[in-house]
């Protein structure tokens, strides 16, 4: 992982953000719980396939409207209503500074499932210092599970220390994946790909929440995780906790993944470079 100085307190600043948010937790879960039994509300986004509900539309409001008044001068991305310059630059008569960080927002991760009843989903959020990934919480309401981490600070699950698997051979790992919205345009390198981790890991999972995907390599349950096409709002608070869970993550390329890269090979650092050449080899 690229080795960053955050500025003295910085740590700090993002540990106090992330305690704050906690607290929003619960009523977040009533939310998604309440319209999950009765009022989904399903609207289709970029196609049939990518779907939105009246969770993800509320989830988001919420999360923003605390944010913005508790931390006035940061800024925001968000899945459904992009960004947002902090508060304090929208009130010019307030004289304070916007900050360096911003919250990279999934107020539903996994709405296919949420719309067949599958527990499978998350909200995720990142906090993103100039762009680079320094603070991550990803909650799970049906399973309460709540992870969590800060850059150097290691990454947590209910407050327990997790780590990556030590899995070392490919043939014994479990692989998770997920497939874009727009997978017609890409499906011969999904397949092929597929075939090849098919032909040479112990199997392949698809749980439909990418960044708990994240969150179970990083606690050891997948030994890896490859997708295409992600959003910076899926892997924004997955990538920290699993790096500072022990794991590795790249692009395309080889290179640092960064949120927003076209490519996410995520592994647990022991099978990572026969897991990448299988992935690149198409
Ligand atoms: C989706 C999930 C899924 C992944 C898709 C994402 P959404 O997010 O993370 O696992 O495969 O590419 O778009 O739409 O449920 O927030
Ligand atoms: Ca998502
Ligand atoms: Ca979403």
């Amino acid at each position: 992982m690229t080795n960053i100085v955050l500025p003295f307190n910085l740590k700090e600043q993002i540990h106090q953000r992330l305690d704050i948010f906690e607290g929003l937790l619960p009523e977040l879960k009533r939310i998604l719980f309440e319209l999950w039994e009765e009022d989904l509300e399903i609207q289709f986004k970029s196609s049939e396939l990518d779907l939105v509900t009246k969770a993800d539309h509320l989830s988001e409001q919420t999360i923003i409207h605390f944010l913005q008044s508790r931390f006035p001068m940061d800024h925001i991305l968000s899945e459904e209503t992009g960004k947002k310059e902090p508060i304090v630059k929208q009130i010019p008569s307030i004289n304070l500074e916007p900050s360096e960080f911003t919250w990279c927002i999934d107020p539903l991760d996994g709405t296919v499932n949420y719309s067949h009843h599958i527990p499978l989903f998350s909200i995720s959020v990142g906090i993103l210092y100039n762009e680079i990934p320094v603070g991550g919480l990803v909650y799970l309401p049906y399973f309460n599970d709540i992870y969590r981490a800060v850059y150097n600070d290691g990454a947590y699950k209910n407050h327990k220390r997790i780590h990556v698997s030590e899995t070392n051979e490919l043939k014994k790992s479990l692989i998770v994946t997920g497939f874009p919205y727009n997978r017609l345009e890409i499906i011969d390198r999904l397949t092929s790909t597929f075939k090849n981790v098919l032909e040479h890991c112990r199997g392949i999972r698809r749980t439909g929440s990418a960044a708990l995907d994240l969150c179970w390599v990083a606690e050891g349950r997948f030994d890896a995780h490859y997708e295409w096409n992600l959003s910076p709002w899926d892997t924004a608070a997955g990538i920290i906790i699993l790096k500072e869970a022990g794991g590795i993550a790249v692009n395309e390329r080889g290179e640092e993944y960064k949120p927003g890269d076209s490519l996410l090979i995520a592994t647990n650092r022991n099978i990572h470079s026969e897991f990448v050449k299988l992935i690149l080899e198409n």
